[in-house]
């Protein structure tokens, strides 16, 4: 495995060699970590159902779970999928940007089935992160990109958090520090009638609400047919056990803090995991992934979780934080 250090603010990305070596891997059914900015993404080409099936295998991640096709732009997208004029407005209003259409896929795009499960439709997005689409652009290429981290393990929002997990697997690593959303994309399934919200990420609800016109739809939460398996009820997963919603909390137990007025017994609890001293959302979901491992104390561990706000963001993290507290066999 490589690792090539960005600098966020390097706007000559695509002169250097290395750029050039990774675009070679990835053309070569190579994986490659890239950051996001919701979260580092384990990279391949979409079209190559090899390259695709490397992904599930480094993520021992189970086969039914689609995969994200990440392009460059509106007009790239609009090679894989049908866009229909709710799907031009929401795509025209936040790509780049932290979120997902899923759409009903093109007969002639050349995304390979492993990538999308044998499904009809597609998972497709348009990143703000430069550097992934400056690779999809000098690629030609649909980059399949979930996050990157072992399936039902807390998504990657650092190069140290991939490389953990994933370094055996991977190519190349591209290090941009800290993923700035720090929660994965919004995923808005435009493939019914109703348009419904599969996933709440970094783009809030009511911001797609707002250009939509319409309120979104909740898919259910049935794990017999999950219909985004990011829906799986123990899909993110510390070793420790998850208390939510704590106004108090033991001394046993590392405690993830909202705001500054902290529960009884604070002062002797394990370990304090700040996600927002000032209770704004944006800054505790994009530190949420961090604080749960920082938090974790191992397989008879304890965590408590103060309450979170449900507007906003504080809906992703609710949802993140209630899969992770979910009973698992
Ligand atoms: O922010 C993100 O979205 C990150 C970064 C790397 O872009 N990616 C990510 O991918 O979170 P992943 O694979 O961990 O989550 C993709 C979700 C899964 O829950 C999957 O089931 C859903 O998207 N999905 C993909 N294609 C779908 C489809 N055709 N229909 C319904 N759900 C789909
Ligand atoms: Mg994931």
């Amino acid at each position: 495995m490589k690792l090539w250090r960005l600098n966020p603010s390097d706007t000559q990305l695509e002169d250097t060699q290395i750029f050039q070596d990774i675009c070679d891997a990835l053309s070569d059914g190579k994986l490659v970590a890239i950051p996001t900015e919701t979260v580092y993404g384990l990279a391949a080409d979409a079209t190559n159902g090899k390259a695709c099936a490397g992904i599930y295998e480094a993520k021992g991640r189970p086969s039914f779970n689609p995969l994200i096709s990440h392009v460059d732009s509106l007009e790239a997208a609009q090679t894989h999928a049908f866009f229909d004029d709710r799907a031009l407005k929401l795509a025209e209003a936040f790509w780049p940007g932290p979120l997902t259409l899923v759409l009903p896929k093109l007969p002639t795009s050349p995304v390979s089935d492993l990538a999308v499960a044998g499904l009809e439709t597609i998972a497709l997005r348009v990143p703000r992160s430069a550097v992934m689409r400056a690779l999809c652009k000098r690629t030609g290429l649909p980059l399949a990109a979930p996050s990157a981290n072992l399936s039902g393990r807390i998504s990657g929002t650092t190069a140290e958090d991939v490389i953990n997990d994933l370094k055996d697997h991977l190519s190349y690593i591209i290090d941009s520090g800290a993923t700035p959303v720090g929660v994965e994309s919004t995923i808005v399934s435009l493939v019914g009638d109703r348009p419904t919200l599969l996933r709440p990420g970094g783009l809030a609800r009511e911001d797609v609400e707002a250009v939509l016109g319409e309120k979104l739809v909740r898919a259910g939460t049935d794990d017999s047919a999950p219909m985004a398996p990011g829906m799986l009820t123990s899909h993110y997963a510390p070793n420790s056990h998850i208390r939510l919603n704590a106004e108090d909390v033991a001394a046993d137990e590392a405690l993830i803090t909202f705001g500054s007025t902290l529960p009884d017994g604070s002062d002797k609890a394990a370990k304090l995991v700040p996600l927002s001293d000032s209770e704004d959302l944006t800054e505790a979901a994009a530190r949420l992934f961090t604080a749960l491992r920082q938090a974790d104390l191992g397989e008879n561990g304890k965590i408590a979780v103060m309450p979170i706000p449900h507007h906003g963001l504080g809906e992703a993290i609710n949802d993140r934080l209630a899969r992770a507290a979910a009973p698992r066999d």
